[in-house]
């Protein structure tokens, strides 16, 4: 029997609920997460390589082409070139993905990611919020999953018939696409059982490609890469990549972030002053940190802090622990440069879907809230999965009594516009 977490500390309750969906995932990644950095800024682990946990060493790997690659062993573009195809070498790293992101720059900007969300998101979260309203119960975690899934089906031009079923389903299909990767902390070289699994599931998930990318109109995903001179087979992989970057990590984002300010009292804040709402998506997602780790492989000997590395050797960067240095989840924290948005990663690959994050994670949370504060009512988080989430975080409105702390003497406004 699990027995429920209590803390009479708001703060402390919050740190402990998110431990919680860290172990679940992987006991493992909890572990390393809250063990590394006892070893200082960086040190080399047996089996894992070089582990960073400064923030400012890891934005200088993640900055540095010249000696880190995720193209070799230990990279995300070394599983991805198994599954995809050996094009990924030349377009995910190099001269090649330089010009790629330089044509796909304005590919998610802030001003065309919120109408982007409204227009799909406002379908499945109005009738969330109407129920909130009515009094009934939302399971915010079912709801991201749907909001995603609807998401990826609009980016990836597929037509599917009504109702949230088969937006469940694309959303789970993409996870099991991310899970195929969970056993590559040790190595990133795939079973040729995986790869053949891997390469089904991209082809279901991809079949409307090619058609949408001759048809779509211009302001689509699709029909914007067509536009910005990208080859079908190029807009075809960087669909497979925003279904594996952009599913896991915004939803647990949005259900996490969500239970934050729930468990530290501090939506209430935030239901009185709306222009709280950029400040509480930035430490949702520097808390939440939703890719924990990212990893690189060194292709030239470097020198790192008090670190030397040698070509050939593996570097995870522990983002979630160098963005957590700071501390938890408030609303008072200003801007942290040494991180930055961390998150996101940096430089070259910092996050192409950046903008789109943020702004579905403002609307979620904007929507959700305009009927008032909310009260968890239960929560279970996710085991054994790549990305730290919540499996389901049943909400109702009307919050709990306003902790001392956070006490705040103006009326409850109505934030956002999903109702
Ligand atoms: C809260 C949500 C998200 C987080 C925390 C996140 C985080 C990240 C991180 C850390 C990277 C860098 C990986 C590396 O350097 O190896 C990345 C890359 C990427 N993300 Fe996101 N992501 C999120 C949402 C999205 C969304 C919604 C999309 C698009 C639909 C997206 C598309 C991408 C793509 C295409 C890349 C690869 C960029 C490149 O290699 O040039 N992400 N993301």
């Amino acid at each position: 029997m699990r027995l429920p977490i209590v803390d009479r500390d708001p703060a402390r309750l919050a740190a402990r609920h998110e431990a919680a969906v860290l172990w679940a995932s992987r006991p493992a990644l909890f572990g390393l997460l809250r063990l590394a950095p006892l070893g200082g800024p960086v040190r080399r682990v047996p089996r894992l390589g070089w582990v960073v946990t400064d923030p400012v060493l890891a934005r200088r790997v993640l900055n540095d082409p010249g000696h880190f690659t995720l193209l070799g062993e230990g990279g995300v573009g070394h599983l991805w070139a198994q599954v995809l195809g050996d094009y990924v070498y030349r377009i995910f790293d190099g001269p090649g993905h330089a010009d790629l992101r330089r044509r796909a720059r304005d590919l998610f900007t802030d001003a065309t990611a919120r109408p982007l969300v409204g227009r799909v998101f406002d379908p499945a979260l109005r009738p969330a919020v109407a129920r909130l309203r009515a009094g009934g119960e939302v399971d915010v975690a079912d709801l991201s999953r749907l909001l995603v899934g609807r998401m990826m089906a609009e980016l990836l031009g597929l037509d599917l018939p009504a109702g949230d079923g088969e937006y469940r389903r694309i959303f789970g299909t993409g996870e099991r696409l991310a899970r195929l990767a969970l056993g590559s902390a040790a190595s990133t070289a795939l079973a040729p059982d995986v790869v053949a699994q891997a390469k089904g599931i991209i082809a279901e998930l991809t079949r409307n490609v090619p058609r949408a990318f001759a048809e779509a109109p211009a302001e689509t995903l699709l029909g914007r890469c067509r536009e910005l001179g990208l080859t079908v087979q190029e807009a075809s992989g960087l669909s497979a990549l925003l279904l594996v970057a952009g599913t896991e990590t915004a939803a647990t984002a949005m259900t996490r972030t969500l239970a934050l300010l729930h468990d530290t009292g501090q939506q209430h804040r935030l239901v009185a002053d709306p222009d709280l709402l950029a400040t509480a998506v930035r430490e949702g997602l520097r808390v939440t940190t939703p890719a924990p780790v990212i990893g690189r492989g060194v292709s030239r000997d470097v020198t790192v802090g008090p670190a030397a590395m040698r070509a050939g050797e593996r570097v995870l960067v522990l983002t979630h622990a160098a963005n957590n240095r700071a501390g938890g989840f408030d609303l008072d924290r200003p801007y942290l440069p040494e991180s930055r948005q961390l998150w996101f990663g940096a430089g070259r690959h910092l996050c192409l879907g950046a903008a789109l994050a943020r702004a579905e994670l403002e609307h979620l949370l904007g929507g959700l809230l305009s009927a008032g504060p909310v009260r968890v009512v239960g929560r279970r988080a996710a085991r054994g999965v790549l990305i730290p989430s919540y499996a389901s975080l049943r909400i109702v409105a009307g919050g709990p009594a306003t902790p001392a702390r956070h006490q705040v003497a103006a009326p409850a406004k109505l934030v956002g516009d999903g109702r």
